[in-house]
């Protein structure tokens, strides 16, 4: 059998797609599209690939699933089996990891807005870390702390100084010898981690040497004001893991490792917030051609209300219903939206004959897709879990109504 789309779960035989073990017509008999389906086995594989690397290089290291990528229950009840802990940004999401077991010293809460109720419960439940994005939190949280006679461990965001980029605390001598005056008015906040994450979809070692720049420029200037932090949290940004396997996995942990050690860069735990790499190609959508158009243009039943671009997946399209014709062909791919911009590729390798009904099967769209997808009125498309021979439907908008938490 052969793979499709680079995924080991994803196969072809005879003109038939299989789908882990099930045969994509067996769906098809018994679903409508649009649909999304998620692989469980790929969601555990590619979670011990990434574990297992990064703990072959890293004595202490330590993972966080960043619920964001992909917050379904179900999705997040596999990885927390695999006893991943939890990157948090907001209440709904932290009451969803604790409902799930989340070990409390496994959560990791924070975001560009804190608000006085998620402080409370992070504080209430003793959540491993807080994550500061700005400095005037420092004071809320202690605030908060103080009331519950806590102190709370601190991980502090530093800009990843990428270009543009506004997330985290931009830092140079002044702010941090202002910051260590505040510190010293702050008893009961300790400053633990440092983080910073780069961006999405880092696919060569110089991002990730970027990034740990940022670590080193900002763990001087604290160590220059006499604030020593433990542990560095490098965030996520892999991609896909179809997009980055095994091997290239392995030599960036490598050189990770390696560029600390090379900027003499002390620490007593890693940590790594991925969310793409675990759920990035365990989704995919099964859609079909509604219409073909002039140029070779073809339009799906779904669009960028549930594949947005603002995801960033690394977007596949097979059509299923030719899968043993050459994808030789370019073809632009345009969504169900009635706007002259929803265009899901330009240009796009595809098959020489294109059908009305044909069932076109997009891969990658594991991640961020449900997270932007927007309320466009359109019905939302059934979800499946698959896991070996079996499947079990794990949302349906008919009796879910919506996969938003709260
Ligand atoms: C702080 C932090 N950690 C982890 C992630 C997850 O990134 P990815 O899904 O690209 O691994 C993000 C994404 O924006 C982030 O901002």
């Amino acid at each position: 059998m052969k793979n499709i789309s680079g995924n080991p779960f994803l196969k072809k035989e005879s003109g038939k797609i299989f789908i882990d073990k099930v045969p994509l017509d067996e769906i098809l008999n018994k679903f409508k599209t649009p649909l999304m389906i998620f692989l469980e086995n790929r969601i555990r594989a590619n979670i011990r690939t990434f574990t297992d690397i990064f703990r072959s290089e890293f004595e202490n290291f330590h993972c966080f699933y960043s619920f964001k990528a992909n917050y379904l229950s179900e999705i997040c009840k596999i990885v927390h089996s695999e006893g991943i802990g939890a990157e948090i940004i907001g209440l709904p999401e932290l009451k969803l990891a604790l409902k799930l077991g989340f070990p409390s010293n496994k959560i990791i809460v924070g975001g560009p807005y804190l608000s006085k109720e998620l402080i409370e419960s992070s504080i209430k439940n003793k959540v491993k870390e807080v994550v500061l994005y700005n400095l005037s939190d420092l004071k809320k949280i202690n605030l908060v702390a103080k009331k519950f006679d806590y102190i709370q461990d601190i991980c502090i965001r530093v800009n990843s100084q990428k270009y543009n980029s506004k997330l985290g605390i931009k830092l140079d001598e002044k702010k941090v010898a202002i910051f260590k005056e505040t510190l010293r008015n702050c008893k009961n906040v300790n400053i633990k981690t440092i983080l910073s994450h780069h961006s999405s979809q880092m696919n060569n070692f110089r991002q990730f040497r970027d990034n740990i720049e940022a670590i080193t420029y900002n763990l001087r200037l604290f160590s220059g004001v006499g604030i020593s932090i433990d542990n560095i949290n490098l965030g996520g940004g892999f991609p896909e893991a179809t997009v980055m396997p095994y091997k290239q996995l392995r030599i960036i942990a490598n050189e990770i490792k390696l560029e600390l050690k090379r900027l003499g860069i002390k620490y007593n735990n890693i940590f790594f917030e991925p969310g793409r790499y675990f759920i990035g190609d365990t989704g995919l959508f099964i859609s079909k051609i509604v219409k073909v158009s002039e140029n070779r243009w073809i339009f799906l039943n779904i669009g960028n209300h549930i594949c947005p671009k603002f995801a960033k997946c690394s977007l596949r399209f097979y059509n299923a219903s030719q899968i043993n014709e050459p994808h030789k062909v370019k073809t632009s791919i345009a969504g169900i939206i009635p706007t002259d911009q929803d265009v899901l590729a330009k240009d796009y390798f595809f098959t020489d004959n294109l059908n009305e009904g044909d069932k076109v099967l997009v891969t990658n769209t594991g991640a961020y897709c449900l997270t932007f997808s927007n309320r466009f009125p359109y019905s939302l498309p059934k979800i499946l879990l698959i896991n070996d021979n079996g499947y079990k439907q794990i949302f349906d908008p008919k009796i879910d109504g919506d996969f938003s938490i709260n």
